[in-house]
């Protein structure tokens, strides 16, 4: 037996209890006569001791020779401490050491092994194995573990059934790129890594699994950011004979249930909200609804007078920031420069600060008067002492633009507290969305999705206006999910490739075999996925979904440590009959 204990049990109650521990050297203070080392493993640090007068003297030499990281045996007497330790679990204690293994020798870590190290993001991917020793890390991964096992348990009480789906396939469209992989077998064939199992769980809805749930990775060949990684996984999902509102219910439920399992929160709203509401009071289809600063349209209030700017804009909108009109003219103009960034785009931004006597300062004094002022100050809710931030221009860029102002100052002013939850449903999305690029229609969610009712029509007349069966799962200003009801006929399925540019050709090529399913008995179906990442990271209180992933890749899509992608060899190339040419 390799150890009697972990190096987080040991308490007053075991002394004079010989017991036996393994684990790595955090560290080692060698007074010469006397000998301390911290051992760790996953549960814990342990105190050693080990003592000229009370060790023997071999078991002294081999300690002398411990270094950091070093994985060793040892087995003694559990003793209590001189000078106890309330900040370990373990502190009232310590274990006398009288037979000493070592059983891996260690070369000196790049990095400390501590929970805040010296070691820098880059040589910390590198040597990820190094880093899960952390506390910090190595909580992360238990934390995402413990949300995984209430998520199966929840769905499998509810009745759902986990099934694998498979990882090489054809295409399916997500929005995203596929990551492809060539077929020996078949020459100059390729198969696809699922972007997300959803043609196969509604196959599976037409199998009558009737609930599916799978916790399953998935791959997309995208542009990174925090919360996105090439490889991610979801908690997807999928039932028949249901309507949205059993789903919201079911996905409400399993939300509510995290949040107070894992980390003890009960949420008492949980709001849906209209996909265009969202839109005009957030700017964005995933508004952080822990704090207010929503946003008034000004267009009625702000165009009558000689103000071009606002007289050419589609949409002038503000916000009122709780007690800004303390701001200095620096602060302001760093709030200028802030929305004039490339990334955020303004051109500008108009300012008013309300005074607490009532009267109102602003940057556009030429143009408007009090009575004007008090006007946007009721369109944006703003209060003595607050400061209104206005921006104008295109509809969709300004509201996206104030959003981000939003959301600076929401950070800034620390009211995007991590304790805090506040998931919603954001509602009846459009089922297109137009693409300048490409310039045409694409499905907003994926081309599954069915329109709501009644609105098939408008596609031909109003495709921008057709509303979609269509929802995300919104917690704390992120996408944490998103799902649909789908269409589960041929026709309907067929109108729709059409509709998005598809030829039957390419249609028949590529869903074939999801329009033949639809022909033997469909049934009504949904679901949706949750981004499991995405989750436990916001649980956790962050949004950076890396360090909740045990082998993540970094901003350039690379695994550092692997050292992936690499090039493979001319042989296996050959096989695969494959020329690469660059
Ligand atoms: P969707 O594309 O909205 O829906 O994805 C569902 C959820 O997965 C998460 N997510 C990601 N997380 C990390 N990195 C990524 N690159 C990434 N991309 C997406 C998000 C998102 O809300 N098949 C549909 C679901 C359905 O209709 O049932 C789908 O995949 O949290």
């Amino acid at each position: 037996m390799y150890r009697t204990h972990n190096n987080g049990a040991l308490r007053a109650e075991h002394i004079n209890e010989t017991v036996t521990l393994a684990g790595w050297v955090q560290k080692s203070r060698d007074k010469g006569f006397m000998i301390w080392v911290d051992l760790r493993d996953r549960y814990g640090i342990t105190q050693l001791i080990f003592d000229e007068e009370r060790t023997p003297k071999e078991v002294m030499d081999l300690a002398k020779t411990l270094g950091r990281e070093f994985v060793i045996q040892v087995t003694g007497k559990v003793i209590e401490r001189e000078s106890k330790n309330a900040k370990m679990a373990t502190g009232d204690v310590e274990l006398l050491v009288e037979k000493l293994e070592v059983l891996n020798q260690a070369k000196t870590p790049p990095f400390t092994i501590e929970d805040t190290t010296d070691g820098g993001e880059d040589l910390r991917m590198k040597y990820r194995y190094l880093d899960i020793r952390r506390n910090p890390v190595k909580e992360k991964l238990i934390f995402r573990h413990k949300v995984s096992i209430a998520v199966r348990n929840y769905l499998s009480e509810q009745g759902f059934i986990e099934v694998e789906t498979p990882y090489l396939i054809k295409s399916t469209p997500e929005g995203a790129r596929d990551f492809v992989v060539p077929s020996r077998m078949n020459e100059g064939q390729f198969y696809a890594l699922p972007q997300s199992p959803q043609t196969f769980k509604q196959l599976l809805m037409v199998g009558g699994m009737d609930k599916y749930f799978q916790i399953v990775k998935c791959f997309r060949d995208e542009d990174l950011r925090a919360d996105r990684q090439p490889e991610f996984t979801q908690i997807d999902c999928e039932m028949a004979f249901v309507e949205q509102e059993d789903i919201l219910n079911i996905f409400e439920g399993l939300t509510k249930h995290l949040l107070k399992e894992v980390v003890g929160f009960e949420i008492e709203n949980f709001p849906r909200m209209t996909y265009d509401e969202a839109m005009a009071k957030y700017g964005n289809d995933k508004p952080d609804i822990r704090f207010g600063m929503e946003f008034g349209e000004l267009n009625a209030v702000a165009q009558h007078k000689d103000f071009k700017v606002f007289n050419s804009a589609e949409l002038v909108v503000g916000i009122a920031v709780p007690g800004g009109a303390g701001y200095t003219r620096k602060e302001i103009d760093k709030l200028i420069d802030w929305v004039k960034r490339p990334q955020v785009g303004a051109l500008g931004m108009v300012y008013v600060k309300c005074n607490e006597d009532g009267s109102f300062k602003s940057s556009v004094d030429k143009f408007y008067d009090q009575e004007d002022l008090a006007k946007w100050a009721e369109a944006t809710g703003a209060k003595p002492g607050d400061l209104i931030c206005v921006l104008s221009g295109e509809s969709f860029k300004t509201r996206t633009q104030l959003s981000a102002l939003r959301m600076e100052l929401g950070n800034q002013m620390g009211l995007r507290k991590s304790d805090e939850f506040a998931p919603l449903w954001v509602v009846d999305f459009p089922l297109l969305e137009w693409d300048e690029e490409t310039e045409r229609y694409h499905a907003m969610h994926h081309p599954f999705t069915s329109p709501k009712p009644g609105q098939l029509e408008l596609l031909d007349t109003n495709p921008g206006a057709v509303k979609a069966n269509a929802y995300d799962l919104v917690l704390n200003g992120n996408e944490i999910g998103g799902g649909s009801i789908r269409i589960h006929d041929k026709e309907t399925q067929s109108k729709m490739f059409d509709y998005l540019g598809f030829t039957k050709e390419e249609a028949q090529a590529q869903f074939g075999f999801l329009m033949d399913a639809f022909q033997y008995g469909a049934p009504p179906h949904g679901g949706l996925a949750f981004g499991l990442d995405r989750l436990v990271a916001i649980l956790g209180g962050q949004e950076t979904i890396r360090d909740f992933i045990a082998f993540p890749k970094n901003n350039a899509g690379r695994d550092v440590m692997i050292d992936a992608p690499a090039k493979i060899d001319e042989a296996q190339l050959k096989e695969l009959n494959l020329k690469v040419t660059l």
